[in-house]
């Protein structure tokens, strides 16, 4: 096992009916910045319980952060929060909301320069306003872990920053406020939560037995209970179950002491860039490209993952372990292949050029360059 420091400072607020306990989780007589998105929580009722429970408190609002949040569109709340003197910002709403309202909260107390500086030039974050969360979309992970993701318009990038400033300080998990989902959406985070384990698991063995188990029970619960939710979307259990399972999948513990992946979710980030597809659909296309790319280097792992997680017992393993993942995204309805979303090859070396640019090198072994990246996007049709 490798060196590690695990911290995780994020009080988690589990259960139904806990929106009404924001008002003793937000300290008395700060002026909050409450940010949402593009309006379901006006229609699924979570509006009207946070402003129910912060009755009597300082709350501005921001709404319209977007999925895949823009840099424009948060720089606008970041002046809301210079001029109107914010001291606590509160997300309510998916991991979109939440890692925007993280940069907000970084960029708020941003001196040097540009706050893109953050993303772009990796800038260090050495303050942040405090932040706190309603989430509304398991998925992400995002609502215990310091990381965000935030896309630029004008450049057609999507780039993540991280830092222990950004924890928030509590998240809300009402499994209840998922009721209102769209289908994509539960299959979306289904997808993404999986992947995230993918990330830190299917790589080589590390006498990591724990941490292996521990990935290991996350995927098989997200096999068993995410395609509950899509049959009986108001399965409160197998909401609850999907929620922590996704807070699990990426929250600093199974990734603790282990080699990390993290392909998949780079080159999905460029295709979300480039093509708009939304986060997990870009996961369930890279991951079974990256895997066949890398079948011999991830051989030991995907093996063992084959005959923990699937219980295969004989024949090819590895490649069984990737058709039946590959098998599993598509029975929660997700498509695989960018050809069915009419994507062709025309922007697959601007893609893998950016990974030169940058100057970066993918995987466990940082051993996946732009000519890897072609040869797994051209693996994603
Ligand atoms: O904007 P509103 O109106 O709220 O609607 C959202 C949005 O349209 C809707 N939604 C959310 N909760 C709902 C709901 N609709 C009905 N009922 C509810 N309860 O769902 C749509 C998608 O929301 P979004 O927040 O974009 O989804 P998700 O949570 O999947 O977040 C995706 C973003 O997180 C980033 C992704 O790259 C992407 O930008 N990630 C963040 C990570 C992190 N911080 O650790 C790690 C991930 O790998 C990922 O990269
Ligand atoms: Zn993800």
């Amino acid at each position: 096992m490798q060196n590690f420091i695990y911290h995780n400072p994020t009080k988690l607020v589990f259960g139904r009916g806990t929106i009404g306990q924001l008002r003793d989780l937000i300290p008395a007589g700060q002026r909050i910045l409450m940010t949402y998105g593009g309006g379901s929580i006006r229609k699924n009722g979570v509006y009207d319980q946070v402003k129910r429970a912060l009755r009597g408190r300082r709350v501005l609002e921001f709404g319209g952060v977007e999925p895949n949040p823009r840099y424009e569109t948060l720089m606008k709340a970041v002046s809301v929060c210079r001029r109107e003197r914010v001291d606590f910002l509160l997300a309510v709403g998916g991991g979109s909301v939440l890692d925007g309202t993280k940069f907000i909260a970084a960029a708020a107390l941003y001196r040097p320069g540009d706050p893109w500086d953050i993303l772009a030039k990796h800038a260090p974050v050495s303050q942040a306003l405090p932040l706190g969360c309603v989430l509304t979309l398991p998925a992400t992970g995002s609502e215990s872990n310091m990381f965000a993701v935030i896309s630029r318009e004008s450049t057609r990038e999507k780039l993540a920053f991280s830092s222990p400033c950004v924890f928030p300080l509590f998240s809300i998990l009402d499994p209840t406020t998922n009721f209102s989902l769209p289908r994509r959406q539960v299959q979306n985070g289904i997808a993404d939560a999986f992947v995230h384990v993918m990330e830190q698991y299917l790589t080589y063995p590390a006498d990591a037995p724990l941490q292996d188990r521990q990935a290991e029970a996350l995927v098989k619960t997200l096999i068993e209970e995410g395609p509950k939710v899509l049959r009986r979307p108001r399965h409160f259990a197998a909401r609850a179950n999907l929620v922590w399972c996704a807070t699990q999948a990426l929250n600093g513990l199974i990734g603790s002491g282990v080699p990390q992946d993290w392909t998949t979710h780079m080159i999905g980030h460029e295709l979300t860039a480039f093509y708009g597809l939304d986060h997990a659909q870009t996961l369930v296309v890279v991951l079974p490209a990256v895997w066949k790319h890398q079948q011999k280097a991830k051989a030991r792992k995907l093996v063992q993952y084959a005959e923990r997680v699937w219980g295969v017992k004989r024949g090819n393993k590895a490649d069984l372990a990737i058709r039946k993942t590959e098998a599993f995204f598509r029975s929660l309805g997700l498509k695989t292949r960018l050809s069915e979303y009419g994507i062709g090859a025309e922007q697959f070396p601007e893609i893998a050029a950016r990974f030169d640019q940058r100057g970066m090198k993918l995987g466990e072994r940082q051993r996946i360059g732009s000519r890897q990246v072609r040869e797994i996007l051209e693996l994603c049709r």
